[in-house]
C-alpha cells in the first residue's frame, strides 16, 4: 500500500467518529494500489474482516472474488473498501450478527471514504449494495431500478450501484442466486470497461 494510504489507514485505527469502535476489533481500512483506476465499496467489514483486519476475506469475500474473475477483473488491481470501516454487530448467544449500520454511522466514516478517494482518484467506483451507494450518493438507490447502469455519484465521479455478495449468498433460491450473481459479474464488467 502507498505510504499516504498507509498513514491514512494507521489514523483511522485511533478513529471515535462514532461509537462502533467500542465493540469493534479493529478498524478494516481499504486496501489496493493507490493508482487503482476502479475502487469497489462495501457495506462494513463482516466477522472475519472484524478479525483479519481486511476488507471482503469472509464468504462475502469468495462471492466477490469469483465475480471479479468472471468479469475479467484482477482484484489486486483494485482497491477494495467498505461505506463504514467498524464491524456493527450484536451478540446472539455466542455468535455476532451482522448489524446494518445507519445513516449518522455511514456519514461520519463517509471522512475516511472521501479521504480514500481522495489519494485514489479512480475513474470508476462501484457501489456493492445499498449502503454504499447510499454513502456515496447521500440518498437512497433503488437498486433495482438503477443497479448496473452507469450514473454520476454525488462528487460528480462515474460509477454504478450493484448488488452486494451477500445478496448472493442470502437469495431464497438457485434461480434468483444465478440472476442476482450474474447480476453482479455484468456490472462489474461494465466497471471495467468504462475504467
Ligand atoms: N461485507 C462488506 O460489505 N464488506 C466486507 O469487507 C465484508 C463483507
Amino acid at each position: 500500500m502507498d505510504r499516504d494510504l498507509a498513514g491514512l489507514a494507521a489514523s483511522a485505527a485511533d478513529c471515535r467518529r462514532c461509537d462502533l469502535y467500542r465493540d469493534a476489533t479493529q478498524v478494516v481500512f481499504g486496501e489496493g494500489p493507490v493508482d487503482a483506476r476502479l475502487v469497489l465499496v462495501g457495506e462494513q467489514p463482516g466477522d472475519q474482516e472484524d478479525k483479519a483486519g481486511r476488507p471482503f476475506v469472509g464468504p462475502a469475500g469468495r462471492i466477490l472474488d469469483d465475480a471479479l474473475a468472471a468479469a475479467g477483473l484482477q482484484r489486486d488491481d483494485l482497491f477494495v473498501t467498505n461505506a463504514v470501516k467498524h464491524f456493527k454487530h450484536e451478540m446472539r448467544g455466542k455468535r455476532r450478527m451482522h448489524q446494518r449500520p445507519n445513516q449518522g454511522e455511514v456519514e461520519a466514516c463517509r471522512w475516511w471514504l472521501d479521504r480514500e478517494l481522495a489519494l485514489v482518484q479512480p475513474a470508476v467506483i462501484v457501489a456493492l449494495g445499498a449502503t454504499a451507494a447510499r454513502s456515496l450518493m447521500g440518498l437512497t438507490v433503488a437498486l433495482v431500478r438503477e443497479g448496473g447502469k452507469p450514473l454520476a455519484w454525488a462528487d460528480g465521479r462515474p460509477g454504478i450501484a450493484t448488488y452486494h455478495p451477500s445478496a448472493v449468498l442470502r437469495a431464497r433460491d438457485d434461480a434468483a442466486r444465478a440472476r442476482t450473481y450474474d447480476a453482479l459479474v455484468a456490472a462489474l464488467r461494465q466497471a471495467r470497461d468504462m475504467a
